[in-house]
C-alpha cells in the first residue's frame, strides 16, 4: 500500500483501491488531497492493466466535499492561489472520469459537493443504505460547480437534480438508487463484501473489452443512432486487434465446444481464469 498524505492507494492484482483518509475532517478535500489524488492516479496509470479502481473513504464519510476553509475561504483573496486549488481539483476529476479502468464508488457515508461529483463520475456506485448524499452548495450561497452540476444533470432526472440543487436537502444511499445516483444500495455491514464481489467479477473480464465498453457507452449517449452504429463497429475491430481476437479465439471457440453458457458466465482465459 502507498500512503500519500491523506489518500491511501492499494493495488492488489487487477484491482486498485483509493481511500480518502482524513476522517477527522470527514475526508474533505484539501489542496494537499487534490495533489494526492493526482499521485494515486499517476501510480494506477503507470501500472498498466489495472481493471478496476474502487474509491472510498475512511470512517463515517465518503467525502465531505471541498475543504471549505482551505480551498475557498483562505485563498479567496489571492486569485492565483484560489484558481490553482480549483484547477487541481477539476484536473484529477477529469482524469478519473476518463480512466480506462472501471471505477466503483463505495459510498460509505457523508457524500457532499465535490464528493457527490466523485461518486457520480464513477461508472458504478454502490452506496451504504445509511449514507447521506447532498448538493449543499446552496446552503452557503453558491451553486454546484466545477463539474458537479454536470454530474447531477447527467445522472438524475431534471426535476430531481433541480430540487436537490435548489433546496440543499439530503437523500440517503437507499434513495440514491431511485434518483439515479447509485447503482445499488446495501446495508453498511454488507458494503465491503458487495463491492469486493463486483470488483472480483470485473477483474475476470478482458481489460480491452472493459475499456471499450466504457468508451462505446460514452459515445452512445452523445451520438445519433447511425453515427453510433459506425462507432460501435469501428470499436469492435479496434478491440479485436488490441485483444488479439480473444473473443473469437477463446470466447466463441469455447462456446463452440459448449464449454460454458455466455448468457450466464464468462469464458476461461489462457491463464485458466474466467474472462
Ligand atoms: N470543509 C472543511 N471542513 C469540513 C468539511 C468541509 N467540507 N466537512 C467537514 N468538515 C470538518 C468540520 O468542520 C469539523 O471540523 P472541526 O472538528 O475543526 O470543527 C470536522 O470536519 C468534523 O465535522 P462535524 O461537522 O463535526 O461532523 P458532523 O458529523 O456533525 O457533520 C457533516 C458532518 C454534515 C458532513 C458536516 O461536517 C458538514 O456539513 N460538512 C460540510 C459538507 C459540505 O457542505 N461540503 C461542501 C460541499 S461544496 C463543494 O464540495 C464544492
Amino acid at each position: 500500500m502507498t500512503s500519500f498524505t491523506h489518500v491511501d492507494l492499494d493495488i492488489d492484482g487487477d484491482i486498485a483501491t483509493i481511500r480518502l483518509n482524513r476522517p477527522e475532517k470527514k475526508n474533505a478535500l484539501s489542496p494537499e488531497m487534490h495533489r494526492n489524488m493526482h499521485q494515486a492516479i499517476d501510480e494506477i496509470e503507470a501500472r498498466k492493466g489495472v481493471k478496476v479502481v474502487v474509491v472510498t473513504g475512511t470512517g463515517d464519510a465518503f467525502c465531505g466535499g471541498m475543504d471549505l476553509e482551505l480551498c475557498f475561504l483562505e485563498p479567496f483573496n489571492e486569485p492565483e492561489r484560489f484558481d490553482a486549488s480549483n484547477q487541481l481539483a477539476v484536473s484529477w476529476s477529469r482524469r478519473l472520469k476518463f480512466i480506462s479502468a472501471v471505477t466503483i464508488a463505495k459510498v460509505n457515508g457523508w457524500c457532499f459537493g465535490h464528493g457527490f461529483q466523485l461518486a457520480g463520475m464513477c461508472d458504478i456506485v454502490i452506496a451504504a443504505e445509511e449514507a447521506t448524499f447532498g448538493l449543499s452548495e446552496i446552503n452557503f450561497g453558491i451553486f454546484p460547480g466545477g463539474g458537479t452540476m454536470w454530474i447531477a444533470a447527467h445522472n438524475m432526472g431534471r426535476k430531481q437534480a433541480l430540487y436537490y440543487a435548489l433546496t440543499g436537502e439530503t437523500f440517503t444511499g437507499k434513495e440514491a438508487v431511485a434518483l439515479g445516483m447509485a447503482t445499488r444500495a446495501v446495508p453498511r455491514s454488507e458494503l465491503d463484501e458487495t463491492v469486493d464481489k463486483i470488483a472480483q467479477s470485473l477483474a475476470k473480464k478482458n481489460v480491452h473489452a472493459l475499456a471499450s465498453t466504457k468508451q462505446v457507452y460514452e459515445s452512445a449517449v452523445e451520438l445519433d443512432f447511425p453515427k453510433s452504429i459506425d462507432m460501435e463497429l469501428a470499436k469492435l475491430y479496434e478491440l479485436s486487434y488490441l485483444s488479439e481476437n480473444e473473443w473469437i479465439r477463446l470466447g466463441l471457440e469455447q462456446f463452440k465446444r459448449r464449454a460454458y453458457r455466455p448468457g450466464l458466465e464468462s469464458y476461461k482465459t489462457d491463464a485458466g481464469k474466467e474472462s
